[in-house]
């Protein structure tokens, strides 16, 4: 097995607007990061990734970019930046950033000058297509809903543009050489800037398959919602593989790609050995929310387990994963696993260990290592995104109630793991001197960082040990295989690493007693761990890594 930095590494996601704030404006910054980057070697992470700071609209929050070749001045500057990676460099701290090339901002110039005129050279930077002056070209539903087509041109037009997302981000036209050629030369001039690689934001939709033009789907809105006409299409690993080629290849960099719903073949083909990118997010449980699943707990983590095996055991030995529970378009992990009533210390822990010795790199997500929780709101206007919005309102066009499409939202928006990060318990906890751009959850008097920090038996203290654990085995764990243990055993989600390392989570409320022998308590959130010879008695939600 090849041995690289990248896959020894510990991941932590940065979203800046809500990480820390150095100058008041309400808005986390790059002088801000830099003044956490102690506190983060402290926790023991070595590898950063922060989502989009790039000059922007802020209409998807930097997922729609405006300048790819400038920071946001709500950010900082080039030269901020620049002194974050000097100053993490000395910490042993690695920086990626996002890149989004699926689509850019409408406001981006190759936009404007495009819809001046879509058949100019930057008209073939994007997609345009003929409908009629009443239907746009098929019945793509775009992945915030909607119909994916934009008309242009006034309402008589029959031409329209190609956009995923929202309407403010236009697809890029991959088919097209010189745009490839644009994106290559300017991730080439990061790479020179000195960072360290990338998260590619979308990456699997860039190739569309024209072919299709439209198919009944005998629903009200008439839109086709699956994604297989865009998302990972034949043809696409050429794009894929001509940007590594001129790019990636050429720095010791690390990238990971965001693909929707992967399978075994597309993991190893897109972070295999000859892979796209050094690695891809393992998403096959995160779409899996408790709260909104029609399975009772027990199946849902049987069902957690049987998607977390198949990959696990079935991805070859070169293929990386990086493993996430949370990000900022996830709730936090536990609202997500875990009943309501069983929020605790334990379940916290359990819900950031259960994947983090799993073969693959982990990466924890900003407020993670505290047990930051939800922010559930009283009224849908409190939410920021438009896909919040967006998806609140189509449930109401499907005929749900008020209150059950804004529980659902109160249950699934991404934007609950998007609030400002608690550091302590002063005013707006400690993010800024102003006014936060979104509102800091409340219970940041009980949840902050300062306080957990002085506490041993806290969440971060935890996590700092989970941390030195991974760092300490870090062969076993980066490079030793994987086997699931267990496998029938109801609510227990155990595995083995390497020749002698076990990982035990107790996903119930109740003790339960299972075959296994310690020799070594490694790691566990309770402080003592009950075993006789051959048997373990796992306490509830107990995680155990031993010997
Ligand atoms: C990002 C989202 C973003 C979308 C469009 C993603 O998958 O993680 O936050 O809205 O891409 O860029
Ligand atoms: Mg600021």
């Amino acid at each position: 097995m090849t041995k690289k930095w990248w896959k020894e590494s510990i991941g932590y996601q940065i979203y800046p607007k809500s990480f820390m704030d150095s100058n008041g404006d309400g808005i986390g910054d790059l002088v801000g990061i830099t003044s956490k980057l102690d506190y983060l070697r402290d926790l023991g992470i070595d590898l950063v990734w922060i989502s989009p700071i790039f000059k922007s609209p802020q209409v998807d929050h930097g997922y729609d970019v405006s300048d790819y070749e400038d920071i946001d001045e709500m950010y900082g500057s080039k030269e901020q930046l620049k002194t974050l990676i000097n100053e993490a460099k000395k910490r042993n701290i690695k920086i990626i950033l996002d890149l989004v090339v699926n689509h850019t901002s409408d406001k981006h110039h190759w936009f404007q000058k495009a819809l001046k005129n879509p058949e100019s050279e930057y008209g073939k930077y994007y997609i345009f297509r003929r409908g009629t002056k009443d239907t746009p070209p098929n019945n793509w539903r775009g992945i915030f809903n909607g119909s994916a087509w934009e008309k242009v041109g006034g309402k008589d037009s029959d031409l329209y543009y190609l956009h995923l997302f929202t309407k403010e981000q236009p697809d890029l036209n991959w088919e097209n050489p010189k745009l490839r050629r644009e994106i290559y030369d300017m991730v080439n001039r990061w790479l020179d800037f000195g960072i360290d690689g990338f998260r590619v934001d979308a990456i699997s939709h860039i190739k569309k398959d024209f072919t299709y033009k439209n198919i009944d789907v005998g629903r009200a809105d008439g839109l086709y919602d699956k994604f297989d006409y865009y998302n990972n299409c034949a043809g696409i690993e050429d794009f894929l593989q001509e940007m590594k080629r001129e790019t990636f290849s050429k720095y010791d960099c690390f990238t990971v790609g965001e693909v929707s719903f992967s399978t075994i073949k597309t993991l190893a083909e897109y972070a295999g050995v000859n892979g796209h990118f050094s690695s891809l997010f393992d998403f096959c449980h995160n779409q899996m929310n408790t709260n909104t699943s029609d399975m009772t707990q027990e199946e849902f983590i049987e069902n957690l387990k049987t998607k977390i095996f198949e990959v696990q055991n079935n991805i070859d030995s070169e293929t990386t994963l990086t493993h996430i529970t949370e990000n900022h378009d996830l709730c936090r992990n536990y609202e997500r696993f875990i009943p309501k009533e069983d929020h605790n210390f334990y379940s916290k822990t359990l819900t950031g260990t259960f994947n983090f010795f799993m073969r693959g790199i982990p990466f924890i997500y900003q407020g993670q290592e505290i047990g930051m929780s939800n922010y559930v709101k009283k009224d849908i206007s409190e939410f920021a995104d438009p896909v919040t919005e967006r998806k609140y309102s189509e449930m109401l066009a499907v005929g749900k109630s008020e209150k059950e499409a804004f529980d659902f939202t109160n249950f699934t928006s991404r934007e609950h793991t998007r609030t400002p990060i608690q550091w302590n318990s002063s005013k707006n906890a400690g993010f800024t001197t102003g006014e936060p751009w979104f509102a800091v959850n409340p219970n940041y008097t009980e949840i902050n960082v300062e306080d957990q920090l002085k506490d041993a038996n806290s969440v971060i203290n935890y996590y700092k040990n989970m941390i030195k654990v991974r760092r300490k085995y870090s062969e076993v764990f980066s490079y030793g295989h994987f086997k699931s243990l267990f496998e029938d055993v109801k609510g227990l989600l155990a595995y083995k690493r390497g020749d002698e390392i076990y990982v035990y989570n107790n996903f119930t409320p109740n003790e339960m007693t299972v075959k296994g022998d310690i020799n070594k308590v490694i790691l566990s959130n309770y402080s003592n761990t009950s075993h006789t010879k051959h048997e373990i008695t796992l306490k509830p939600y107990q995680t155990l890594v031993f010997k």
